[in-house]
């Protein structure tokens, strides 16, 4: 129902074609179609506006992964064959994030082979390369950087780990910078001083989680291996915190374009309005919203109460209950899409300028390349 108060139309073949947009971040809650919106807009760059493009998942569905080649983790893009590139001469490249793996390259590129032999043994690492709560966070900040200094593509999308929280991203570099600095780890070593624990604010998150892993491991051996690897790591704090603050420069950067996926869903919706207050807090350029699986009645001339009106004129005719019953999916279609209306509504109060567009509920998943160029084309459809 178009209005005054309506969104600006998001135009993101305006946004995929423009060769000065080098980065499309998909960001917003978990299983609101992040992963699929990204490798949509990917296949659909490549396909339709020639472009060479990565698209760099997190935690692609499996039946997706397949369809795109990646059959497991794979911390280096591949090509993705059989697409349909040969009109405008793009590329499509996929990669799944493994955390693990982007840390042990990091370790590995700064230290000689011995001294990392010596970091990948400590338990203490295997602990916090795999569990350390935002540990993906900062590896895909890390692979991100990594794929735009490799200068290799025009286009690199990318997905956003399923977190709790939305903000978690954006949040990396931060709190990459206050861990890496190295006083975390020097109280860890000296824990439960008076006013250690609130010199830090995100101690109370994730502080938690790590002493625990910590204590799983503990006794003698395990201070001696915690001195280690803060002795090996300390050099390489540096490294890592410059590289993760020169990426959140390239996220405020004009090459970059954030698009929020939401669901038409009270919380999905509210967790985009927070996320879009903190990319203007953050200066982080947001491009628009992306609204995944909305309901759209076919027959949108039918209003809900008169087809339920009709229904009940039928239901006192007899042998009409095929008719009736359809009537009344439809007024049930028509009352959701109603719902899914005024929910989108609030963000688009909250945050009048940006742009939107809708993106319609497929009838099933979404997992092959023909699904993703469909959803390709429903974001894209003036
Ligand atoms: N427009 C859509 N219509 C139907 N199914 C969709 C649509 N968008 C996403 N899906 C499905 O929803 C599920 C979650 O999507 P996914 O992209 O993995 O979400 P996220 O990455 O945000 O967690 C997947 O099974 C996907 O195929
Ligand atoms: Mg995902």
């Amino acid at each position: 129902m178009p209005s005054e108060d309506a969104a600006p139309r998001l135009d993101v073949d305006q946004i995929l074609a423009d060769p000065g947009v080098r980065i499309v971040v998909c960001c917003g809650a978990g299983g609101v179609g992040k992963t699929t919106t990204a490798a949509a807009l990917a296949l659909r760059a490549a396909e339709r506006h020639g472009r060479r493009t990565v698209v760099l998942t997190i935690d692609p569905a499996r039946r997706l992964a397949q369809s795109l080649g990646l059959s497991e983790l794979d911390n280096t893009p591949r090509q993705v064959k059989g697409i349909d590139v040969e009109a405008v001469g793009g590329e499509l490249h996929a990669m799944m994030l493994d955390m693990k793996r982007t840390f042990d390259d990091v370790v590995l590129q700064h230290t000689d082979p011995a001294k990392a032999a010596e970091i990948f043994a400590n338990p203490f690492y295997q602990a916090m390369s795999s569990t350390f709560a935002g540990t993906q966070e900062y590896m895909a900040m890390e692979k991100l950087g990594q794929l735009h200094a490799r200068g290799e593509w025009d286009l690199i999308v990318v997905d956003t780990p399923p977190s709790r929280s939305a903000l978690d991203f954006l949040d990396a570099p931060a709190r990459l910078s206050r861990f890496l600095d190295g006083r975390m780890l020097r109280l860890l070593l000296a824990p439960d001083r008076s006013g250690g624990r609130s010199m830090f604010s995100f101690v109370t998150a994730s502080f938690g989680m790590f002493s625990k892993v910590v204590q799983k491991v503990i006794g003698a051996q395990l201070l001696t291996d915690l001195s280690g690897f803060v002795a090996a790591l300390d050099s390489m704090f540096g490294g890592f915190r410059q590289r993760a603050e020169q990426t959140y420069r390239i996220l405020q950067a004009r090459e970059t374009a954030f698009l929020l996926v939401a669901a038409p869903e009270p919380d999905a919706v509210r967790e985009a309005a927070y996320f879009a207050g903190r990319l203007r807090e953050e200066n982080m350029p947001l491009a628009g919203l992306v609204l995944n699986r909305v309901h759209e009645p076919a027959a949108a001339g039918l209003d809900a109460a008169e087809s339920l009106a009709a229904a009940e004129r039928l239901d006192g005719l007899g042998d009409h209950e095929a008719v009736a019953e359809a009537l009344r999916a439809h007024a049930e279609l028509m009352q959701l899409a109603a719902r899914e209306q005024r929910v989108a509504a609030r963000f688009t109060e909250a945050f009048p300028a940006v742009p939107a567009v809708s993106v319609t509920a497929q009838p099933a998943d979404v997992h092959d390349v023909d699904g993703l160029r469909t959803i390709g084309a429903a974001i894209s459809r003036p």
